[in-house]
């Protein structure tokens, strides 16, 4: 073990208690200048530690940065983010994880990033985020799965997300039609899976999340600034990024897994209930195409049923859902 680790091991220990310099110089068998400049270093990576080589250090916690070592630390998975990969500025996780992948990374392989110059949304859209106020991460997935059951996926994601921000914030977001999170009507979370497949086969799939986490009105540029919202908007507070995130990666690699031996229907179950599409009047767009109509239904394969005017049901496997006003609506 390096010198710092073996120094943030035994704070970690000591969480909160002073301990003296000479202690740490004696129990790591270097000198107290060599503990200070170890001190000053993990200052400068964020850590909080009080005190001086005189009074003692005193270690109050890690920064909520997603370091790898942080993320590993306390989280209970089996695959999801045992390898990690951390970038303070790169260009999209979601394209870094692609290349991974095609490198033969491990399923679970994280990609995460403080900042994306090149963040990509659905639709080819960018995805905006300042530093370090946004969960931006990708997932190396390999399912054994033909290309058509992907969207089944995304929907998986979304309702895992959608799981996760309840379970640690308390606040209930709802999921639109496939997987976008919403909080009173403005956009939470986007989910961007993208994909290789060889052969009718799927060679690795990325799934891409995005969360606002601590972004204010002002950090959204103008034109998203009536439609997308934070959990620091919702909730009036700050909220650590790194204990949602460990919480993400447990729930999604539960919930990915029950896809992966059972199938869609528990998870369609689950985005059942934090769903808020259907019943609404929408209009659907794909490519050049529209259609309006009443979300009727969510099919066995993810799909979304829409009731034309006329009374047929039609049924989308992909497009993005405008959800129109309700009378009374704001
Ligand atoms: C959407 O348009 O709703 C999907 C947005 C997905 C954004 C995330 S941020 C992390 C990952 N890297 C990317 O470039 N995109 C996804």
């Amino acid at each position: 073990m390096i010198l710092r680790e073996k120094l943030l091991a035994i704070f970690e220990k000591e969480m909160g208690n002073y301990v003296s310099g000479e202690d740490l110089s004696r129990k790591l068998g270097v000198s107290r200048t060599a503990v200070w400049k170890q001190v000053s270093k993990l200052r400068e990576l964020g850590y909080r530690i009080d005190g001086t080589t005189r009074s003692g250090y005193r270690y109050l916690g890690p920064p909520d940065i997603l370091y790898p070592r942080e993320v590993r630390r306390g989280l209970n998975t089996r695959l999801f983010g045992k390898e990690v990969f951390h970038f303070q500025r790169v260009g999209s996780t979601n394209q870094v994880a692609l290349e991974l992948a095609r490198k033969g990374s491990a399923e679970g392989t994280l990609v995460v990033a403080e900042e994306q110059t090149a963040g990509r949304g659905r639709w080819r859209r960018p995805w905006l985020a300042p530093p370090g106020k946004a969960l931006l991460f990708s997932l190396v997935l390999r399912p054994s799965l033909v290309p058509y059951r992907v969207p089944e996926v995304t929907l998986v994601a979304g309702a895992s997300v959608a799981r996760a921000i309840h379970e640690h914030t308390g606040l209930r977001v709802g999921i639109k039609w496939p997987n976008d999170l919403l909080y009173e009507g403005k956009k939470l979370c986007g989910i961007l899976v993208e994909m290789e497949a060889a052969a009718e086969q799927v060679s690795y799939l990325v799934l891409g999340i995005g969360i606002n986490v601590n972004q204010e009105r002002d950090d959204f540029p103008p034109e998203l600034q009536d439609t997308a919202t934070s959990l620091r908007m919702i909730l009036g507070e700050k909220v650590l990024r790194l204990p949602l995130l460990q919480r993400l990666l447990e729930i999604l690699e539960d919930d990915y897994q029950e896809y992966c031996r059972d199938g869609f229907a528990p998870s369609r179950e689950r985005w059942l209930r934090y769903q808020v599409t259907l019943g609404r009047r929408v209009q659907i767009r794909r490519g050049e195409e529209e259609f309006s109509g009443e979300a009727a239904g969510l099919a066995e394969d993810g799909s979304l049923l829409l009731r034309l005017p006329g009374g047929d049901l039609i049924s989308c496997n992909s497009g993005e859902v405008v959800l129109c006003r309700e009378e009374g609506e704001p």
